[in-house]
């Protein structure tokens, strides 16, 4: 790590600054790297330790975190009439989403520059994963999450002990709120997209999926966003792999968001409206929208690293695609009876959007496709049940089973 790059004014900052956002204009931050060093580095020994901008790496991190399985999906390809499907199975870390990756980046900055409390905003998932890491590390957690997120996350979050702060309000509200608690108190601000750590954890699951595709590039990774911290991060991960002399190409990073919290793609389909592949980063707008969808994981109003993922989506050519409730709902089982993976409703959004995209034939049917499935069915089982279909009642004869069975 040798300093940070403002991803809307390109303003930049030296290594030991200490603060989150751009101080010019409030923009989020990019850390940015020494390549030809990180290229020295892995060349004598090969590890993506040396892509991560935090220290203590020699000593493992006590959970399993990352290292997740890359699933074939033929049978779910053929639904679609697709050859080469993936998915990336982040439900397997250890609180059971992808904020594993971030969490774990994040804890181990905050041990680095000494900070003993460390917060959090959280739709549900981030406020779980950082309760669960910061259990296996020893370190302080507090939890904003708005007081309607899945009990699962909620639980997750209380059983690990984390200080779990219900916010009478949106997750827009909990991430205000967390932010003043962070200013007024001096903890460690672990939020999405404004603490510059989040994506650097992220961008480890691009170097996974290169590794496990036998160091192939897939042609597009399908990513559910909202506050576009995740799809930035998986973006950086390949640039990264290409800035090191690794890979020569790099993917398109699609964009899923329910249609009814889908700021991002609007901001993406404006751009492209205007014809426009690298306009004046600081002046792209935005806008926020009145979010309500199931997938309470990408439920934004205000997306918090939205103009990233904007950059990511325009300069990786990917596609910006909405999708309803109706068809995430129905990804979930589709996902879970084809491949043996339980999706929480966000995470069965990237199925979701790649079969809408190749019934557009908007995708080819050979084409290499990884999709992001980042956080565990158990997650939401109350909105899993409403697509589940119900259990056959029997009695105890085998008679009763024969009736069950043909019925
Ligand atoms: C399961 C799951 N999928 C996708 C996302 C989207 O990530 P981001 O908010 O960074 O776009 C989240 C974020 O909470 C999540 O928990
Ligand atoms: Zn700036």
């Amino acid at each position: 790590m040798n300093g940070y790059r403002c991803i809307a004014c390109a303003k930049t900052q030296a290594a030991d600054f200490a603060g989150f956002v751009c101080p010019s204009c409030g923009g989020n931050l990019d850390i940015t790297y020494d390549y030809a060093a990180i290229r020295e580095e892995i060349e004598q020994n090969f590890g993506f330790e040396a892509f991560l901008p935090v220290s203590r790496l020699d000593t493992p991190f006590p959970l399993r975190v990352g290292g997740t399985p890359l699933v074939g999906a033929r049978r779910l390809a053929e639904i679609a009439g697709l050859r080469n499907v993936y998915l990336k199975d982040d439900t397997l870390n250890p609180s059971a989403s992808t904020k594993d990756r971030a969490s774990a980046v994040a804890l181990r900055r905050a041990a680095d520059i000494g900070a003993d409390v460390v917060a959090v905003a959280s739709t549900g998932n981030a406020g779980s994963s950082m309760a669960c890491l910061a259990a296996a590390t020893g370190q302080s957690a507090i939890v904003f999450v708005p007081e309607s997120a899945p009990i699962a996350k909620l639980t997750q979050a209380l059983s690990f002990g984390a200080t779990v702060l219900a916010v009478r309000g949106n997750y827009d509200d909990a991430f205000d709120l967390c932010m003043a608690a962070c200013d007024e108190f001096g903890w460690f601000n672990r939020s999405t997209g404004y603490n510059p750590f989040t994506r650097e954890g992220k961008k480890t699951c691009a170097y996974e999926i290169w590794e496990d595709l036998g160091r192939r590039i897939p042609d597009r990774v399908v990513v559910p966003t909202g506050d576009g911290n995740l799809l930035s991060g998986m973006w950086k991960g390949w640039c990264d792999l290409k800035a090191a002399g690794l890979i020569d190409r790099l993917p398109r990073i699609d964009c899923v968001q329910s249609e009814n919290s889908a700021a991002i793609c609007h901001a993406v389909r404006r751009l492209r409206e205007q014809s426009t592949t690298d306009p004046d980063w600081s002046k792209v707008a935005i806008d926020e929208v009145g979010a309500t969808t199931v997938a309470d994981s990408i439920s934004v109003n205000r997306p918090r690293d939205g103009l990233a993922a904007v950059k990511a989506i325009i300069q990786s050519g990917g596609v910006a695609t909405t999708i309803t409730d109706e068809e995430i709902l129905a990804a979930i089982p589709e996902i879970a009876q084809n491949t043996g993976v339980f999706a929480e409703p966000a995470a069965a959004a990237s199925w979701a959007a790649v079969r809408q995209l190749a019934q557009l034939k908007k995708i080819d049917k050979d084409e290499l496709v990884v999709c992001l499935i980042s956080g565990s069915g158990l997650k939401d089982i109350e909105n899993a049940a409403t697509v589940a279909g119900k259990p056959s009642s029997v009695d105890l004869s085998l008679e009763s089973v024969r009736d069950a069975l043909a019925r």
